[in-house]
């Protein structure tokens, strides 16, 4: 056989390395049940993949890096600009998409219009408004469909993103009620608004009939924003005082996990898809890492990104480094699972 005399093995650490392995043997012994049975490990048929190229997607025509989302999250208060500001320049950086949090605040003055200014940091990537259900409602019956359409342009935002909350506007307080039901409202404002829009829950998920019913409509995108993270409703229940709190705590534990959701968009697909518009879905809520992110992804049959709220939100309160550190990680554990992870069916 022909010997390549360029390679030397230069191995500098090996010696304190195998010392290491020697004392760190007896601490990594693995526990059977903790094995994650949602994937095959297949160490035989790829290379290391490096190259992130192979993580680009172009999801709902917008040509993304990574297959990540910054679900929204909310502005009006003192640490939101930093929020904000953090998140968008990670999306610039690392090429993905963000939601803002709620822009009620924006609709009738500028005062904290500063904290969402963030579409010179994102690129071409893109960036979404967001307004509640309850605020299109109102708007919508007042015919004032003009102050969403300044409000998104002066964002430079791409669409709106409506969250339809009912659980945790009847739990909070000071909540809203509806008078028309969310489909209705959202029916309205596609016929009125000239902005791409994408629907979401805010924590609890939804049910196959309220899918079914987004499903058919001309949305951008759905995102799950599915229970199984942050709920806030539950949210809602600690504002609130003791005596609710204990009669409504077992409305909380209602809704539907990310990968249920998933499951029931795939039969829902099999079986009405030709009547289906949308073609893009965030699967989020409760998605906490990329071996969450590749698995959800990988079983659902709708083309998918995975989106995230509080894992931003963790590292964008402490600093650029922090994000950036959990973005990069995310990004490689991601090109992990694509080399040696395959679902198991
Ligand atoms: C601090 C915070 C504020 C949020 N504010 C909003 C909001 O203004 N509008 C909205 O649609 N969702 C809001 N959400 C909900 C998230 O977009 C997301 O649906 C939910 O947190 C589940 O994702 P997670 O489990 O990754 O946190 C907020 C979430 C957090 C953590």
């Amino acid at each position: 056989m022909k010997q390549n005399s360029d390679y030397i093995d230069i191995d500098e650490t090996a010696s304190s390395r195998k010392e290491d392995h020697i004392t760190l043997a007896f601490k990594s012994q693995q526990d059977k049940l903790l094995l994650d049975r949602r994937f095959h490990y297949e160490p035989m048929l790829s290379r290391h993949i490096k190259d992130e190229e192979i993580l680009h997607t172009n999801w709902a025509g917008y040509e993304l890096k990574l297959p990540l989302w910054v679900s929204s999250m909310t502005g009006g208060t003192e640490k939101a600009k930093k929020i904000n500001f953090n998140l968008a320049r990670a999306c610039g950086k690392y090429g993905f998409g963000m939601g803002l949090g709620s822009c009620r605040s924006l609709l009738f003055s500028d005062e904290y219009f500063d904290d969402f200014n963030v579409k010179h940091l994102m690129e071409d990537f893109p960036l979404y408004a967001n307004l509640g259900i309850a605020q299109v409602e109102i708007l919508a019956q007042q015919g004032d469909w003009s102050r969403i359409e300044t409000m998104v342009s002066k964002l430079r935002a791409d669409g709106l993103i409506i969250h339809v909350n009912p659980l945790q506007e009847w739990l909070q307080p000071e909540g809203d009620r509806f008078t028309m039901a969310p489909i209705d409202t959202i029916r309205l404002a596609l016929e009125n608004l000239s902005m791409p829009i994408i629907v979401k829950e805010v924590g609890q998920g939804m049910g196959p009939a309220s899918l079914d019913a987004l499903m058919r409509l001309p949305l951008k995108a759905i995102e799950f924003a599915a229970s199984g993270g942050t709920n806030f409703s539950t949210i809602e229940l600690f504002r609130a005082d003791e005596k609710r709190r204990e009669l409504l705590e077992k409305a909380t534990h209602v809704g539907h996990t990310a990968q249920e959701m998933v499951h029931m968009l795939n039969q829902l697909v099999q079986q009405n898809g030709a009547q289906y518009k949308v073609k893009d879905i965030i699967i989020s809520g409760g998605v906490r890492d990329f071996l969450d992110s590749y698995y959800l992804r990988s079983i659902s049959s709708t083309h998918a990104i995975s989106g995230h709220a509080s894992g931003f939100l963790k590292h964008a309160l402490i600093d650029e480094q922090s994000l950036d550190n959990f973005i990069e990680t995310m990004s490689e554990g991601l090109l992990m699972s694509e080399s040696f992870l395959r679902v198991r069916l």
